[in-house]
């Protein structure tokens, strides 16, 4: 019988997250493409696995003032501070648009300052046909209240995700704070309050000063560092972890090529996503889709997810047992 190598080659990204049928395990890392529609000039969206919204609140947010985003020698510094138009304009002007343009299951990032903000939000977006995961944001290191402080502080973080949970069926996972002493802690937490998943990592938090004003460069003084500096920590953080839930990860935390995509599989991420990549680069998806099919035809893989762990002292055996029974 002879094999159809071209559909074969196709289905090795093929991959189901969380419950959520992927056609690769490629997706964007919340606050770095927008609402998936601003970069069609580029290239056509639908060729992703899923796109994460940019964090939504229930009011519309302003950010932060002054400088916003700073360069340093291997990644940026951000102070945005979640602007984004509130969860009614959301719906009324950018879901529609989003509807006619993109067939990919869509990720909404939820935000708030209070757990009840949480919570509303979570029951709005659940509502909401095209939406196919949650993402709860508990570690935004950019807003003065709510966002970082939740995931930094374990009782906090299960309290969040707890509620949150009660009020969604949606798949969900919960985005972790690098900025924090013990992070397998926090993913254990989310993993016993019901979480389907966990993404990792957001920000680091950081600083940059003008030698010229002898000021800190960011209006809001402090931001958050993204970008190739903080690929080391994310590896390191998502390894540990993937050793010590049953849950899968989204990793992240500057993957720029398919190369540092790969090694986010090898430590445990099920599926990746990219954000500060995009800012020089607005075809890195589609290179590191192309990338990764060419990695799996060359090393023989059936399907990418068989190397998920690889890195882990076992070869990764145990947590794909584990990710497999959950199915
Ligand atoms: C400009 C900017 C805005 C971001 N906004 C959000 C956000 O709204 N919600 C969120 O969960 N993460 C946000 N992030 C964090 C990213 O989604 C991602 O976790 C982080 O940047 C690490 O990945 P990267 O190094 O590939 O960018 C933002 C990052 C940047 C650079």
């Amino acid at each position: 019988m002879e094999i159809d190598i071209e559909k074969k080659c196709k289905s090795r990204l093929e991959t189901t997250f969380m419950g959520v049928k992927l056609q690769n395990p490629v997706m964007t890392g919340s606050g770095c493409f927008a609402f998936g529609l601003e970069y069609m000039d580029y290239f056509n969206p639908n060729k992703l696995g899923a796109i994460i919204t940019k964090g939504l609140t229930l009011e519309m947010r302003k950010g932060n003032n002054g400088i916003r985003i700073a360069e340093t020698p291997a990644g940026i510094l951000n102070s945005v501070g979640l602007e984004n138009p509130g969860i009614d304009y959301f719906e009324k002007h950018i879901l529609p648009e989003m509807n006619k343009y993109l067939n990919i299951p869509i990720v909404g990032n939820i935000n708030g300052k209070f757990i009840e903000e949480y919570v509303e939000l979570t029951k709005r977006l659940d509502k909401i046909e095209k939406i196919k995961i949650l993402e709860l944001n508990i570690s935004c290191p950019n807003v003065k209240d709510g966002g970082m402080a939740f995931g930094a502080n374990p009782e906090i973080a299960r309290k969040v995700t707890g509620e949150v949970r009660k009020v969604t069926k949606k798949p969900l996972m919960v985005k972790l704070s690098p900025n924090v002493t013990n992070i397998v802690e926090i993913a254990k937490i989310a993993e016993s309050e019901g979480a389907d998943g966990i993404s990792m990592i957001n920000t680091l938090l950081g600083m940059s000063i003008d030698v010229k004003t002898r000021k800190a460069v960011l209006g809001n003084i402090y931001g958050g560092l993204s970008g190739p500096a903080v690929k080391p920590i994310a590896l390191r953080m998502i390894h540990q972890v993937s050793q010590t839930v049953s849950i899968p990860i989204l990793g992240m935390g500057g993957i720029s090529n398919t190369e540092d995509a790969i090694e986010f599989f090898l430590a445990g991420a099920s599926a990746i996503s990219l954000g500060t990549a995009f800012f020089p680069n607005p075809m890195v998806a589609l290179e590191v889709i192309e990338g990764l099919e060419e990695y799996c035809k060359n090393e023989k893989l059936n399907n990418i997810s068989e190397i998920i762990g690889y890195a882990h002292s076992d070869n990764g055996i145990d947590y794909r047992k584990k990710l497999k029974l959950r199915k």
